[in-house]
């Protein structure tokens, strides 16, 4: 089958990991007789640069058109001036919110291999494995009004956190589905002591559920669910919250897992139906940032980037069976011994972002 991919790799080991996801595409492709059309377009600090605008419409029109995007990062000192008109990271919000993307998926699991990376204890770590559903185009995130502004008494500023119905349904709806397929249990993640806004998300969070008698829920409170990840990770399965509080927590749980360069996310404008077969336009971006202080030493973990590409193929692509190949790729990799040096146990032995994609590219089958 032919497939379209918009590929922006955006600034700092972006582009470096996005290569390696590209490489394995091809191979991916080659094995199984697919054929990607990668086109690549600017966003970010490198889009600022050269177009004014950290995403230029000639961006959005590639990630429009694509049946899928692939994403580095976006960000960098450079363009960190709190008063500039323009941010880099006005890139990835922007196409969210440009591909209704209101779906953010970031699953969270620990390899057995990795255990020790983690400076979370072993015993407590070992078996964890969940699914954060991260709410991507509402909250204080968009809410308007948003400004800063000067008084007689000095300056102030304000974010809007304001949530409706509608897309706290749809995005509750999102987490049971995928519980569904898993252990069947939904954490619900909430502030409803003290926001109204979630006081109105746990009400129509329990309204969802009537829907799924099959699937449990709990409601718990985001300090609680802070402290929860890192002391007893394993009790959770699916857990669905708001944009911001999702944003803090998969940040906590990349620790989870050993390191933030492993985990890979998708977003997306609904839900496919795994079993119909049926799929939906996405983007696929590793959860960590531009990490600046690497870029271009070769020292950057492909890993995360990567397994963002197999979600692409699962979800966007009706690809499960080659998505799962690279999944065991990584696997059977880390099996070996192979490391970067995020997660390397000996501080001097590791290999390099090109090294570890072709270890990977390797053991694809
Ligand atoms: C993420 C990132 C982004 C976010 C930034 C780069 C705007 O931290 O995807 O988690 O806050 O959503
Ligand atoms: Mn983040």
């Amino acid at each position: 089958m032919k497939f379209s991919v918009a590929v922006l790799p955006g600034d700092g080991i972006g582009p470096e990991v996005t290569k390696e996801s590209v490489k394995i595409l091809n191979k991916v492709g080659e094995l199984y007789g697919h054929n990607f059309a990668f086109e690549y377009g600017e966003v970010g600090g490198i889009a600022i640069d050269n177009f004014g605008t950290a995403l230029p419409s000639e961006t959005a029109k590639i990630a429009g058109k694509a049946d899928a995007v692939l994403f580095g990062a976006v960000g960098g000192p450079k363009w960190d001036d709190p008063s500039a008109s323009v941010r880099p990271e006005d890139g990835i919000l922007g196409i969210r919110r440009h591909l209704k993307l209101f779906a953010n998926l970031r699953p969270v699991q620990v390899y057995p291999e990795l255990i020790h990376a983690s400076p979370i204890k072993p015993e407590i770590l070992r078996g964890a494995d969940f699914l954060v559903i991260r709410e991507l185009t509402g909250g204080l995130y968009f809410g308007k009004p948003k400004k800063r502004w000067e008084t007689a008494k000095g300056r102030q500023s304000v974010d809007t956190l304001k949530y409706s119905e509608i897309e706290i349904r749809r995005i509750v709806q999102v987490a049971f589905e995928l519980a569904k397929g898993r252990r069947k249990f939904v954490t619900s993640v909430d502030k409803a002591n003290v926001l109204e806004t979630s006081r109105l998300w746990r009400q129509v969070a329990t309204e969802v559920a009537v829907g799924y008698p099959d699937v449990g829920l709990e409601h718990m409170l985001v300090d609680t669910a802070a402290m929860q990840l890192v002391s007893n990770p394993r009790r959770f399965d699916v857990v669905v919250t708001e944009n911001m509080f999702g944003d803090i927590l998969t940040d906590e749980a990349a620790v989870v897992s050993g390191s933030m360069g492993m985990l890979p996310s998708a977003s997306l404008a609904g839900v496919p139906d795994l079993n119909e077969g049926t799929r939906t336009p996405g983007l696929y971006e590793p959860i960590h940032g531009s990490a600046p202080d690497i870029a271009g030493k070769g020292l950057a973990n492909p890993t995360a980037s990567i397994l963002s590409a197999a979600l692409m193929l699962r979800y966007s692509m009706g690809l499960g069976t080659e998505a799962k190949a690279i999944e065991d790729a990584v696997s059977e990799v880390l099996r070996a011994g192979y490391r970067t040096a995020d997660i390397a146990s000996d501080a001097s032995d590791y290999l390099s972002t090109v090294e570890m994609g072709t270890e990977i590219l390797r053991k694809l089958r």
